[in-house]
């Protein structure tokens, strides 16, 4: 094997063609269409106005996904997502006497907690384990216990599972308390109906690699700008600080520290197939029908669902490890991604499980295809007994 000779055949190129790779069916990185690839082919100069002017727009077209109004600003910062949120988390939170509480029910709302750790900001969790959502109550009860609490942090779709969280419940309620509601949105924001005002969200907070369907180079923060302004001299980290990042953008549109100009290129043209594909709505219409596919096929062969029907996002799909003594993960994870389908290794749950993703440039042709490389690889495997392991 060498760069030139690729190991992996896709059985057919995908909706836009995926050439000689496998489908990437995971959360991101993921599958992007031939033109967003294409987008990338050039080299910009990263203090040209013609590129400071697509970051502008990048910026702003961002802001209508969202559906914000005229008090919110979006600040770009380089690194993936996790970057944005300990970004958000150390200008936004707040370090004495007041707290963060986050709600969450898998790693990234643990990431969340462990990044407030780290960096020395107080905070309390309410743990729902992998499965559960978070309910109004929960939350309620937490904000009437500790009157210190001023900042509220969750995942609206919780990548571990898959889990859709209530924001819309969970932001009216926090805003009755008049709180700070931050919303991990990364893996739902251009595909998950998301409405900054009637949501009553103030800040999110999101990646150029998923729904919206870009490479991986940077992330986002969508905040109100008065939350911005108090901000300033806040953060632990000069890389990492909101506010000085945003006042570069706005002061000439540049970056303080080298920008991922290819990522920005390739975003820009990902943000015009959004738009051209039918927006939030024609994405999440497209991801449900692939998540509808791909869990119908999969329950038909026997694998069982780690969410209980109704809980689970568009997004990504989690299955519970069969019992049967010939299903090993690592043999079934290559031998599909030799078919060309490169799935999401699991063990994040509490429970044995493996993901599978349904977001990015692929259609129920592609899930199908992956289907009948699923049966193949359980044939070949000799996996009859599809009862979920216990643990
Ligand atoms: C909900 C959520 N939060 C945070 C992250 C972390 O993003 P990254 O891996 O880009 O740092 C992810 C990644 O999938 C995610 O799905």
């Amino acid at each position: 094997m060498n760069a030139k000779t690729p190991p992996h055949k896709p059985p057919f190129p995908g909706p836009e063609g995926q050439e000689d790779m496998p489908y990437l069916l995971t959360p991101g990185p993921l599958t992007t269409s031939r033109t967003v690839k294409l987008a990338m082919l050039a080299d910009w100069g990263s203090r040209d106005v013609e590129f400071r002017k697509i970051v502008g727009d990048i910026r702003k077209r961002i802001l209508q996904v969202a559906n914000c109004d005229g008090r919110y600003e979006c600040v770009i910062m380089q690194g993936s997502g996790t970057f944005a949120i300990e970004a958000a988390l150390g200008s936004l939170c707040p370090d004495k006497r007041r707290k963060t509480l986050v709600v969450a029910n898998g790693a990234y709302g643990d990431r969340a907690a462990q990044i407030l750790e780290r960096i020395g900001r107080p905070y309390l969790k309410i743990d729902k384990g992998d499965s559960t959502v978070p309910t109004v109550e929960e939350v309620v009860t937490m904000l009437d216990a500790d009157k210190s609490i001023s900042h509220v942090w969750m995942a609206h779709c919780e990548t571990t599972s898959g889990i859709v969280n209530p924001i819309e419940e969970i932001g009216q309620a926090v805003k009755l308390h008049d709180k700070v509601f931050m919303v991990d949105a990364m893996s739902s924001f251009g595909a998950l109906p998301l409405h900054m005002v009637g949501q009553n969200i103030d800040v999110m907070v999101s990646s150029s690699n998923k729904c919206l369907e870009g490479v991986p180079g940077f992330s986002y923060v969508v905040v109100k700008r008065d939350l911005l302004e108090a901000s300033a001299g806040v953060c632990h980290s000069i890389v990492l600080d909101l506010f000085e990042q945003w006042r570069g953008l706005e002061t000439n549109g540049q970056f303080r520290f080298t920008p991922p100009t290819h990522a920005l290129i390739a975003f820009d043209q990902a943000l015009k197939e959004h738009e051209q594909q039918g927006g939030v709505e024609g994405r999440g219409a497209r991801y449900a029908s692939n998540a509808k596919a791909l869990v119908a096929g999969m329950t038909e062969m026997g694998f069982s669902t780690l969410l209980q029907e109704g809980l689970a996002g568009p997004i990504i799909q989690t299955f519970l490890t069969p019992r049967d003594p010939n299903f090993h993960f690592e043999q079934f994870y290559e031998a599909l991604r030799l078919r060309g389908f490169t799935i999401y290794p699991g063990k994040l749950t509490k429970r044995p499980s493996f993901r599978i993703g349904t977001i990015g440039q692929i259609d129920e042709r592609v899930i199908a295809a992956a289907l009948s490389a699923i049966r193949d690889v359980v044939g070949e495997m000799g996996v009859k007994d599809f009862a979920p392991l216990q643990s």
